[in-house]
């Protein structure tokens, strides 16, 4: 049983209920809006939280309230053992929604497993579906193969499938409508991203940027939209429509233009063991010291408390005035 007390709830009342868990910094894709050429430098491997820290932290972190876990990296499906791991925290009970966001390159092979082990439903990220351009983007040849993966979780009954496209002007907004009409006939979800100014990423200048407004405009010219009855969760950070007779939805996520910081239930946890209670505040506490000095799990919990009751209000940033956020997109996981 629940004790209220012990709820995750911060100094504005918002409850806490979603904990994203990110298992790598590592990436096989080099995508130009999150890293370098050469990528970051990785985290050590010794700071990196082994997945019976992990595991651990998500049994407390339900004991307080939380309720939906995802799992994020980097890469998570480069990590290995991810499929194991994922077992281990579906077993765990309180747990409602576990998913995974992933660039899709490694689905084919580890989707069957990945639902066998107790998944839900994966995010994928694509902002392409041209071949060329996402080797532009990404810098890596895989196309094929994140289109194989998608088909691979669409087999393996993991469901509903979103297809996460971070809109760029000049680079991908012409594929707006594209990504739309795979919603006609197909149960996806495509929702599109602002471009967030994050970490050391090459495209991090304000003239990429294109709001979900515009998308929404641009969407609206084309077809008929209507608002998705499923827009109930008032804590998502997405806003859902569906094109007139389809299948699918198609939504917009607007980190920039509008926020959803007062409703944010989220929490993070980073490979190397670090809460972070706002993805553009570089305010986290690190768990370390409590994992591995002998802590008791009442320590963690508490540990868990203090650090959500400082989850800043907002984040400040608005479109068009570029402010850099210095943590690195792969080690945060979204
Ligand atoms: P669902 O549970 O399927 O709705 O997933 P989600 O949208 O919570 O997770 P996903 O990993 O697919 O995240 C999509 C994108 O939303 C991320 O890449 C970020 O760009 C953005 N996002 C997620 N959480 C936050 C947040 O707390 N703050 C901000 N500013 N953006 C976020
Ligand atoms: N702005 C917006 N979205 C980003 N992502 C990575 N970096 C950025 C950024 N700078 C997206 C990925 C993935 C999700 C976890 O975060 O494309 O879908
Ligand atoms: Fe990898 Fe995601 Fe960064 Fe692309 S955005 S390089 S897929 S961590």
């Amino acid at each position: 049983m629940e004790q209220t007390a012990a709820i995750l709830t911060d100094a504005h009342q918002r409850v806490i209920r979603y904990l994203r868990i990110s298992v790598t910094d590592r990436c096989n894709l080099r995508c130009r809006y999150c890293m370098p050429p050469e990528g970051v430098p990785d985290l050590r491997h010794e700071d990196i939280l082994r997945y019976e820290e992990l595991l651990r932290c998500a049994r407390v972190a339900v004991t307080l309230g939380i309720r939906k876990v995802r799992i994020t990296g980097g890469e998570p499906l480069v990590r290995k053992g991810l499929v194991p791991f994922i077992g281990h925290l579906a077993e765990i009970r309180g747990i409602d929604d576990l998913a995974l966001t992933t660039n899709g390159t490694l689905l084919r092979e580890y989707a069957p497993a990945l639902k066998a082990a107790g998944l839900r439903r994966v995010n994928i990220s694509l902002d392409t579906l041209q071949r060329d351009r996402y080797s532009h983007i990404t810098r890596r040849d895989a196309l094929p193969a994140v289109l194989d993966g998608i088909a691979a979780a669409r087999e393996a009954g993991l469901r509903p499938i979103k297809i996460n496209v971070v809109v760029m002007r000049g680079v991908n907004d012409d594929e707006i409508l594209d990504f739309a009409r795979l919603t006609l006939n197909d149960p996806l979800i495509v929702r599109f991203i602002e471009l967030m100014p994050m970490g050391q990423g090459e495209w991090n200048g304000s003239g990429d940027f294109l709001s979900g407004e515009e998308v929404l405009t641009r969407l609206n010219a084309s077809f008929s939209l209507r608002e998705a009855a499923e827009n109930l969760d008032p804590a998502s950070a997405n806003r859902l429509y569906r094109l007139d007779g389809a299948t699918g939805q198609v939504g917009i996520i607007t980190p920039l233009s509008h926020h959803f910081c007062r409703l944010c239930n989220r929490l993070r946890i980073t490979p190397d063991g670090c809460l972070r209670t706002c993805l553009f505040s570089e305010t986290e506490t690190d768990l370390k010291p409590v994992l591995r000095g002998g802590g008791s799990d009442e320590d963690l919990a508490a540990v868990f408390r203090r650090s959500v009751r400082d989850k800043p209000t907002g984040h400040g940033r608005v479109a068009g005035v570029w402010r850099k956020c210095n943590s690195n997109m792969s080690r945060l996981g979204g």
